[in-house]
C-alpha cells in the first residue's frame, strides 16, 4: 500500500484533498493509499531537524505540502514568518522527503506572476511577484527543484472550499449584513474549487508525472464579477455591488491585476480539465446553504 503524507491537512485544500485522496474519486476506484494527516498540531515545518526526522521515520512514497502561512496581506508585515514557513518550511520538508526517495507535491500560487502578461500564464513564463507571499512561495518552489527530482509544483489561484474562510464566505456574510458592497474590478483570475484542485492533485500523482503544472477552474472573471455570481446564486441579486479599484481598496499586498493561468499543460499530459468556475461555484454553494 503506497503512503501519502499530507501536511497541512487541517487547511482548506486539506480537509478535501485528504477525503479525495481516500476514495480517489478521481478515477472512480479505491486507490487503497494509506494517507496520513499532519497539521501544526503535528509538525511544524518550521523546526528543521524535527521535521526532517519525522518525515523520514514514516517513510512516506508521496509527501504533499500544502502547509503555508497564507494571510497575503499579513506577509507584508511578517517578511521573517513568511519566508520561515513557506520557503524554509518546504525545505525542510523536501530534505525529509529526500531521506526515502519520496516524491514530493507543493502547493503554490499566481501570485509568483505579475500580472503584466495580459494572457494566461505557462508553466515556464518568467516569474515576478509582486508581494511577500509570492516571493516566499516561489523561493519555497526553487528549494523543492533544488533538493528533489521527483518534484510536483502545483500553481492554483482565488481557492474556495467548504473548510475554511474565503471569499465566498466573506460575499454571503457580508451580503447579509450589508445593502451595498465594494468589491476590486480590477484583478482577473479564475475562482477555484478545492474538490476540483484535489481531484487534479489525485490525478497528477496517479500518473507519476514531474514538474511545474498550472490547475485552476476553466473561464476568468473579477472579484467584482465573482461576487455578483455568488450573490445572484444565493439568492441575494438585490444586494448592490459598486465596483471599486485595488488602489481604493488599499490592501498592503499588491496582487497581480491579471493572474489567469494556462492549464493546457495539465490537459495535455492528463486528459484532465476543469469545468467552468461558475459551474464548481453553484455546485459548492449547494454543499454549504
Ligand atoms: N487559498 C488560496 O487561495 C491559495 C491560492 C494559491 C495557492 N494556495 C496554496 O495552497 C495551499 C493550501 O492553502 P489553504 O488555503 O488550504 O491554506 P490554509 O487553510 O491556511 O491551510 C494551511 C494549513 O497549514 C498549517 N500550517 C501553517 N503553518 C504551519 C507550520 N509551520 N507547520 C505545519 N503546518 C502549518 C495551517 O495551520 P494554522 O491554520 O494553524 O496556521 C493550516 O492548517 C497553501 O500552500 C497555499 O499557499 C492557496
Amino acid at each position: 500500500m503506497r503512503r501519502i503524507l499530507v501536511i497541512g491537512a487541517k487547511g482548506m485544500l486539506g480537509k478535501d484533498l485528504v477525503k479525495i485522496l481516500r476514495t480517489s474519486s478521481a478515477v472512480g476506484q479505491d486507490m487503497g493509499w494509506e494517507v496520513l494527516e499532519w497539521d501544526i498540531d503535528e509538525i511544524d515545518i518550521q523546526e528543521e531537524d524535527s521535521t526532517v526526522t519525522q518525515i523520514e521515520n514514516i517513510r512516506p512514497d508521496v509527501v504533499i505540502n500544502l502547509a503555508a502561512y497564507t494571510d497575503v496581506d499579513g506577509c507584508e508585515s511578517q517578511e521573517e514568518k513568511a519566508f520561515a514557513v513557506n520557503a524554509e518550511g518546504m525545505r525542510h520538508v523536501a530534505l525529509g522527503a529526500l531521506r526515502c526517495h519520496a516524491k514530493v507535491v507543493y502547493l503554490s500560487t499566481d501570485y509568483i506572476f505579475d500580472g503584466k502578461k495580459r494572457e494566461p500564464y505557462l508553466e515556464d513564463d518568467p516569474p515576478h511577484p509582486l508581494s511577500v507571499y509570492g516571493r516566499s512561495k516561489l523561493k519555497g518552489e526553487r528549494y523543492l527543484r533544488d533538493i528533489v527530482e521527483d518534484a510536483v509544483v502545483v500553481r492554483t489561484q482565488w481557492l474556495y472550499g467548504k473548510y475554511g474562510k474565503n471569499f465566498v464566505t466573506s460575499i454571503l456574510r457580508q451580503g447579509r449584513e450589508k445593502k451595498v458592497l465594494s468589491i476590486v474590478d480590477d484583478q482577473v483570475g479564475s475562482p477555484t474549487y478545492t474538490i476540483d484542485l484535489s481531484r487534479a492533485i489525485s490525478v497528477l500523482i496517479q500518473r507519476g508525472l514531474r514538474g511545474v503544472f498550472h490547475v485552476a477552474n476553466s473561464d476568468r472573471c473579477t472579484w467584482y464579477a465573482f461576487g455578483q455570481e455568488i450573490l445572484k446564486l444565493s439568492g441575494m441579486g438585490g444586494v448592490k455591488v459598486v465596483p471599486i479599484s485595488s488602489e481604493e481598496l488599499g490592501r498592503p499586498a499588491i496582487r497581480p491585476s491579471y493572474s489567469v493561468l494556462s492549464t493546457e499543460k495539465l490537459k495535455r499530459e492528463t486528459g484532465v480539465s476543469l469545468r467552468p468556475w461558475a459551474e464548481a461555484l453553484k455546485e459548492y454553494l449547494s454543499t454549504i446553504m
